[in-house]
């Protein structure tokens, strides 16, 4: 079993990386340093984790910074003798990919060069074991019909320009371990949801649209198939590759948890009345207003898990129904986190302050 030391975790102040730096600091098997870089764009939030040093004094630094940075990293690197890094940090949404793909193109394919060139570099003096992990999307395998899955053996077929930019740095990932033998794995994963998701992906939206009577968007007839996860699944599931994955390898990540986007809307307004009771006496189904379908918009994602099941024993364990209302009971209790983000009050704040501090280092 891999023991973690020194860890970078990329994008740490964004939904996945924010729920997975407290998930990896609170196993009592790992008593290392977390360091968190993070650029804070829209969707990075270091209020996601204002109570992690004093949960975890002298356990956890957080830089603000760019991937792409490469002076940057070295000095990471040598400052922290970093050994395992998690890559989350990414342009993650679909929808501003197709309005505007640059920042997709810089952040997900060169930002991933630039970490890759950086751990080479560094870890080439090194004896001891390091691990390149990095965050996948099921979304490089492209789009299925009615039937079928896929696999780790599935081709490569990314639709959008998001999916795209992950293709290509999976693509990356897995040439430095061809071609310089860098310690590499790579997971690709299923729609996550949970506590911390920027409200502009399809669940977060949903909770806020319906508990402010506001119209629920859903694209086309709403029959687009999703798998979702709950976060802290898929938290355990990269903790336990992190730990026992096979280097070189790829897994697949899935909540084996198919479901229409008409139905997961349809739920969650469901859910909402039976807390809330009916919005102005109107059951809350009646805010689902259909829209212009997105361009490109893969019709369903379905994941075969057979591979990290049967090789390490994971599986999904959190019942959607059950995961829906631990997120929606979050939502309800964190209004104020839900304000800043909208205000644009958080984005002041952090330039000013930010803007302000200079590194350690
Ligand atoms: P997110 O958009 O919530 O967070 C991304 C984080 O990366 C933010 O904190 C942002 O500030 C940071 N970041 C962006 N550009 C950066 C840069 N150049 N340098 C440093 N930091 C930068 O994303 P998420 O939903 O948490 O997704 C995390 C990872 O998981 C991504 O790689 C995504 O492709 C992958 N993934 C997400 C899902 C999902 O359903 N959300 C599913 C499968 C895989
Ligand atoms: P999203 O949360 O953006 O994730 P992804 O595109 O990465 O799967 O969208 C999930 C599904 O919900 C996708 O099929 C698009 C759809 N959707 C809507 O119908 N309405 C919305 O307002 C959004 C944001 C998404």
């Amino acid at each position: 079993m891999r023991r973690l030391k020194n860890v970078l975790v990329t994008g740490g102040c964004g939904f996945i990386g924010s729920n997975f730096v407290r998930y990896l600091l609170s196993r009592p098997n790992f008593e290392g340093v977390v360091v968190n870089l993070d650029k804070l764009t829209y969707a990075g939030n270091p209020e996601n984790l204002k109570d992690i040093l004093s949960l975890y004094p002298g356990r956890y630094v957080f830089v603000k910074g760019d991937i792409c940075d490469f002076e940057l990293l070295k000095k990471i690197f040598n400052a922290y003798q970093i050994d395992t890094i998690v890559h989350f940090a990414a342009e993650s949404h679909v929808d501003r990919s197709i309005l505007g793909p640059e920042p997709f193109i810089e952040t997900n394919i060169r930002g991933t060069f630039c970490l890759l060139e950086a751990a080479r570099l560094y870890w080439k003096e090194k004896k001891e074991a390091c691990l390149f992990y990095h965050i996948s999307t099921d979304e490089v395998y492209g789009s299925l019909g009615e039937k079928g899955f896929f696999t780790e053996q599935t081709p490569y077929r990314p639709n959008s320009p998001y999916s795209a930019s992950k293709a290509a740095s999976d693509h990356l990932v897995r040439a430095y371990y061809k071609t310089y033998g860098l310690p590499v794995i790579i997971s690709n994963c299923t729609n996550n949801y949970g506590p911390f998701q920027f409200p502009e992906k399809l669940i977060p939206l949903t909770i806020l649209n319906a508990l402010e009577g506001k119209p629920i968007p859903v694209y086309g007839k709403g029959e687009n198939v999703r798998d979702w996860i709950y976060v802290g699944d898929h938290c355990e599931a990269i903790w336990l590759l992190l730990r026992k994955g096979k280097i070189g390898e790829q897994y697949n990540i899935g909540g084996e948890n198919e479901r229409s986007n008409i139905e997961v809307v349809s739920l969650i307004c469901d859910l909402l009345d039976e807390v809330l009771g009916p919005f102005n006496g109107n059951p809350r189904r009646s805010l689902i207003t259909f829209v212009k379908d997105r361009p490109g918009h893969d019709f369903r994602y379905s994941m075969d898990i057979t591979k990290i099941k049967t090789s390490l024993g994971w599986y999904p364990k959190t019942n959607f129904r059950e995961g829906l209302k631990k997120t929606i009971r979050w939502y309800l209790e964190h209004q104020d986190w839900v304000f800043q983000i909208r205000s644009g009050t958080y984005q002041n704040w952090v330039n000013e302050f930010y803007g302000r501090i200079k590194h350690a280092f």
